[in-house]
């Protein structure tokens, strides 16, 4: 654990700062991902990775105990949750978790400038990004196969729903930058407690544990270099706003998911968020993602 080497991630920067902080992310992003694959929405090294997990898959000893559970429940919770095993909230709690970013991101994809026509750098960091997104939603989808569960299917949300994330990527920056910062922000919060959940679930389950953490460190490695991005967009009054947006967010997006409430404790992610500072990323998640400078001592 690194003691103290971070400041909060709402430590405000200046113009010079963040310009250059894009600079240096443009270049992390830019060997972290590998060569962006524009038609398939997809990065080379992501694509290696996960060929690499689906040409050395591994399996639960003991198949799960109720996969009907997870069938009926994943898409829309039809059970009460309070009645369903732990292990079956933990994997449609996952699935409703990158349902939700998998939307947003398609969305995204067909409003934003593809790399052809990305002229600043912004819009060239923001496309890549979109792009991990969707190699995210691929891992998820490793990580739910891992489990057995082989017929989930990728289903959209409500007409009103899809609606509402295809408007959000066309707000102007000053609107959507703050909610897309917090949103980051909520991933790796709830990407931590998912892996300790994993310690947890799967002790007699150490093959498929080992996996689910790999699976789930590509993502949230990622996912920390996007706080410290979408931290980059934002000056010193969306700041203050950011964090003030935590718990409304938090609190907001987790009611969707029902699963999230039993499972984790609700109060204390949102005290995780707003305390956030990079300190209790491990180093070997450091090692190989991007933190603004600003946020370090
Ligand atoms: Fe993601
Ligand atoms: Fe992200």
């Amino acid at each position: 654990m690194n003691s103290a080497k971070y400041l909060s991630v709402f430590t405000p920067a200046t113009e010079q700062q963040r310009k250059e902080n894009f600079e240096d992310y443009w270049q992390f992003t830019q060997q972290h991902g590998g060569e962006l694959f524009e038609a398939e929405k997809d990065l080379a090294k992501k694509r290696a990775r996960l060929k690499y997990f689906k040409d050395n898959p591994v399996k639960l000893r003991t198949p799960l105990a109720d996969p009907e559970a997870f069938y009926r429940n994943y898409i829309e919770m039809k059970d009460d949750p309070k009645s369903l095993d732990r292990m079956t909230l933990m994997l449609t709690g996952m699935y409703k978790f990158a349902r939700h970013e998998w939307v947003g991101i398609k969305g995204a994809w067909d409003v934003v400038p593809d790399m052809a026509n990305s002229h600043s750098l912004e819009d060239k960091i923001s496309r890549v990004h979109l792009a991990e997104e969707f190699c995210h939603w691929r891992l998820f989808d490793e990580m739910l196969r891992t489990c057995g569960l082989d017929k989930v299917e990728w289903v959209p949300l409500s007409p009103v729903k899809e609606w509402i994330y295809e408007q959000f990527p066309k707000f102007p920056g000053f609107l959507m930058d703050t909610p897309a910062f917090v949103t980051e922000l909520m991933g790796v919060t709830y990407y931590f407690c998912l892996h300790r959940l994993f310690d947890d679930l799967l002790a007699d389950e150490p093959e498929v544990c080992v996996r689910l953490k790999e699976l789930l460190d590509e993502i949230t490695i990622d996912e920390v270099a996007h706080v410290g991005q979408r931290r980059n967009f934002i000056g010193p009054i969306g700041t203050k706003i950011s964090k003030l947006l935590v718990k409304p967010f938090y609190t907001m997006f987790f009611n969707d998911i029902p699963e999230v409430g039993q499972l984790f404790d609700v109060k204390q992610m949102i005290k995780d968020g707003e305390d956030f500072d990079f300190n209790e990323v491990p180093h070997y998640m450091v090692e190989r993602s991007w933190i603004p400078s600003y946020c370090k001592i």
